[in-house]
Order: structure tokens, then sequence, then C-alpha cells
């Protein structure tokens, strides 16, 4: 067992972290473009202005794409680059941009996963309340449908939301991200109402206007949680803890349920109705039904997860990490459980074929005396999680990877000082350089998986 023999390996990216070109052929501004600009927000006054300066050298990245046999490519549509404004006029440089894009991925057979949303947020809309404004429902709407229209005819698979626990948690809660707000809590709870309506309402557009039959899915991200030891009581406090809401209110994005179950299931969790019940908006069945829009996969962004156990007392207790514990170079805890648990308790809560939409790590890498880019850590890394990414294939309906990232990229707020590349980029000849770990990979998916 392991798997399945049409299993999808790919590389992801997004549009703002890779492509540049901010200011070419008619692109609007998007929240991040305005961010970047307040000194203090990045880090090293860094910006994603020309970043891999992707947008020029699109044609190279397949290229490489090719040379490491990535079947599939994960990468997001900024949506002001194509909706300059959010709404209204299109930018057709925008359009002919990601159609040449998507061109070349058919041309040297990788298919094209497109991600709709992954934090662009057109400025004029911020400016118009954002995911605050109950109309960004239908704009998001309408955006999708401009995405359904342009590209269906080549492109099947598509992704709505990326991380929205991301996009309104680190964006409007603790303003680590763009556009760098601490939002009242009730404030928040309506944007993430907004977002799943928005996601939902996506998803209805690129049904009704898609050219062929497509497959549609959605990508929040979340720590897993895994059991100390495989005793039932153990699993089933794994299990708790990952379902569960977060005790700290200010963090209360980071959880799972809230943002999945009404996807999934129809409904928000009862635990999160009773805690967050004086934050919370009017929610309509209507709404609920919006959000619940049938879609096909499920996509999850796996990074890491928290050892859990059943404590004496009948609840699950977290086990604190061992001193010395292995960690990134962004300080992100090594926990390779993480891919069979996680994609194990979201299979059996949510019945969707799954995809692993992110997972990676950044190390400190470099290029050495003999001129290559030797990533040991990233291999080893990948080489665990992707050993229980085969166990777990063998009991779920798992349809793919995308490794984060396909190259390395402007890392948020952390510019260019993180890397998490399979493949270097030296931002100063914009030179790029396959990294050990890319060679690594190629064998895994020559061999689909077998060597792991
Ligand atoms: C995820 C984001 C992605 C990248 C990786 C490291 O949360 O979706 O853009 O920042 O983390």
């Amino acid at each position: 067992m392991g798997f399945s023999e049409n299993f999808v390996w790919g590389a992801a990216t997004s549009a703002y972290q890779i492509e540049g070109a901010v200011k070419e052929e008619g692109k609007g501004e998007h929240i991040w473009d305005v961010y970047v600009k307040e000194p203090g927000h990045i880090y090293g006054g860094h910006n994603g202005n020309s970043a891999c300066d992707h947008y020029h050298r699109f044609r190279e990245d397949v290229s490489i794409m090719k040379e490491i046999g990535i079947m599939a490519y994960r990468f997001s549509i900024d949506w002001s680059r194509v909706l300059p404004e959010g709404f209204g006029s299109v930018n057709e440089s925008g359009i002919v941009f990601y159609d040449s894009l998507i061109n070349e991925l058919l041309k040297n057979g990788i298919e094209p996963y497109i991600t709709l949303h992954h934090w662009e947020l057109p400025y004029e809309i911020y400016k118009r309340g954002g995911w605050m404004n109950p109309q960004i429902v239908e704009w998001f709407g309408e955006y999708a449908r401009l995405i359904a229209e342009r590209f269906s005819d080549r492109v099947t698979h598509f992704f709505t939301l990326n991380e929205p626990q991301c996009f309104v948690g680190l964006g409007y809660l603790t303003g680590d991200h763009a556009p760098g707000i601490k939002a009242p809590l009730r404030d928040t709870f309506e944007m993430a109402h907004n977002a799943l309506k928005a996601h939902g309402r996506a998803v209805q557009m690129l049904r009704q206007y898609g050219k062929q039959r497509l497959t549609v899915g959605y990508a929040p991200t979340c720590g897993m949680c895994y059991p100390e030891t495989e005793k039932a009581e153990d699993i089933e406090a794994a299990r708790q803890a990952l379902f569960a809401m977060n005790q700290d209110d200010r963090n209360w994005t980071w959880n799972v349920s809230w943002w999945s179950d009404p996807v999934l299931l129809g409904n928000y969790p009862e635990e999160g109705l009773k805690r967050y019940e004086p934050y919370l908006p009017r929610i309509t069945d209507e709404d609920m039904k919006l959000i619940a829009e049938p879609i096909d996969v499920y996509g999850q962004n796996i990074y890491n997860g928290r050892c859990i156990r059943m404590g004496r007392d009948g609840m699950p207790e977290e086990v604190k990490r061992c001193e010395g514990f292995p960690k990134t170079a962004v300080s992100w805890p090594v926990t390779p459980e993480a891919l069979y648990w996680g994609p194990k308790f979201l299979y059996e809560r949510y019945r969707k074929p799954l995809y692993i939409t992110e997972n990676g790590m950044s190390c400190h890498d470099v290029v050495s005396i003999d001129g290559k880019v030797h990533d040991p850590n990233r291999t080893d890394f990948l080489a665990r999680y992707l050993k229980e990414l085969k166990r777990a294939a063998g009991e779920i309906d798992l349809r793919g990877y995308f490794h984060w990232s396909l190259m390395d990229n402007f890392e948020w707020e952390k510019g260019y000082s993180e890397r998490f590349g399979l493949v270097y980029v030296d931002y100063q000849t914009q030179k790029r350089m396959k990294k050990d770990s890319a060679y690594w990979y190629q064998d895994v998916i020559r061999s689909n998986g077998a060597n792991l």
C-alpha cells in the first residue's frame, strides 16, 4: 500500500511572493503592495516589488519544474492584476500573463492548479471595507466568474481561499500581516463569515461559468494534532484537540472546525457557537447553505502539529515539547506525525478526497564553496514527513501533495530572510539553482514514493 497510481506530486507558490512586476501593465494595488511601503512592517524593509521576477521569467521556472518532474503546479492569481479595482474593468494584460503561464505549463505536461485568493486583496476593495463589506461576496464571485470564463477551457483544478486563518488572524487580529490591523473580535467574526460566504459564491460561479467539469476545492491551514501513543484514548484525545476551539480569543482563528465544518458539514461547531456567542454576526440558514455549496476536494496546508495525550481528568492535554526539539530555520517544530494523523483525522470527519496543498520547511540555505546548494535538513524533513503521508495514503483518499515552495520567495513579513524553496534564488542576479532536495524530490516523483 502507498500512493495511488495517479497520485499528484506538485509544488506551490503564490502570486505576490514570486511575481514582482507590481507596477507593470495595468496591475492594480493590493493590500500587500501598500503594506510593504511602511517602514517597520517587513524584515529589512523588503518588499515584493521584484520578488523572483517570475512575471518575466515564468518560462524558465516552468522548465525547472519540468526538469524536477513536477506533475502539477499550484499558483495563485493576483486578483488586482486581472481586476485592478477588484471589480469592474478587466486588465487584459494581466489575463495575457496568466494565459501564457497556463499554456507554458500545459505545453510541458504540468497540470495547473489555480488558487483564487492567496491574500492579494485589491486595495480598492479594502478601502470599501474589505472582508467587512458584505458586498465582497459578490465581488469575489464575479472575480471567480472571470477566472472561469477565461481559463477553465484549459484549467480544471481550482482552490478558492488559501488559509483564511491567516488572512483574518494575522491580517486583522495580531496585525502581523497586511493590512496590519488589530480589529475587535466582533469584526473578525464578521470578516470570517463573509470570507466563507465568498468561498461559497466562488464555488457557484466556477461551476456556472466553467467550460467543463471542474474540480473545486478549498485550502485552509492549522497546526495538526497527533497522539503521544497509539492507545485508543490518546488517539481520541488528539482527535478532540484537533477540532477544538482555541482557548485564547485573540488567537481564535487558529482552529480547524470553525473554517471547515461550515464548508463541509454545513454548520459552525457547537463549541464555537457557545464560546464566541457575544462576538458573532447574524448567521442565517441561507448563509450556511451558500457556505456549504458542495466542493469536490479538500486541501489542507500542513506544516507541523502538537503532541496530545488523554489526561487523567479525561481531557486532552498537550505533551510538552522536549528540550532541544528539532525545528526549522523559522523555528517551526519538525513533527512528521502531523502528515499521517492530520490527513487521517480530516478525512474521517469530512470524507472528502484530500490534497496536501502546502508542506515544507525553511532552511538556512547557502551556495556552498562547490557552487551547489546542499540542504540535507530539507531532504531529511521531507523523507520523514512523506513517509508518514505514505502511511496515510494507504488508508484514505489522498489525491496529491504540493511542496511549499517551488522556489525561495518573499516570505511575507519575514521578507527574503526565510528560504522555503526546492530551488534557490539569488535575488541579486535572479539566478535559479536546484538544491539537493530538488534532485531528491525528483526521485520521489519518479518512483511514486517507493523510495520513502
Ligand atoms: C503558508 C502560506 C504560504 C507561505 C508558507 C510558508 O502559511 O500559505 O504563503 O508563507 O506558509
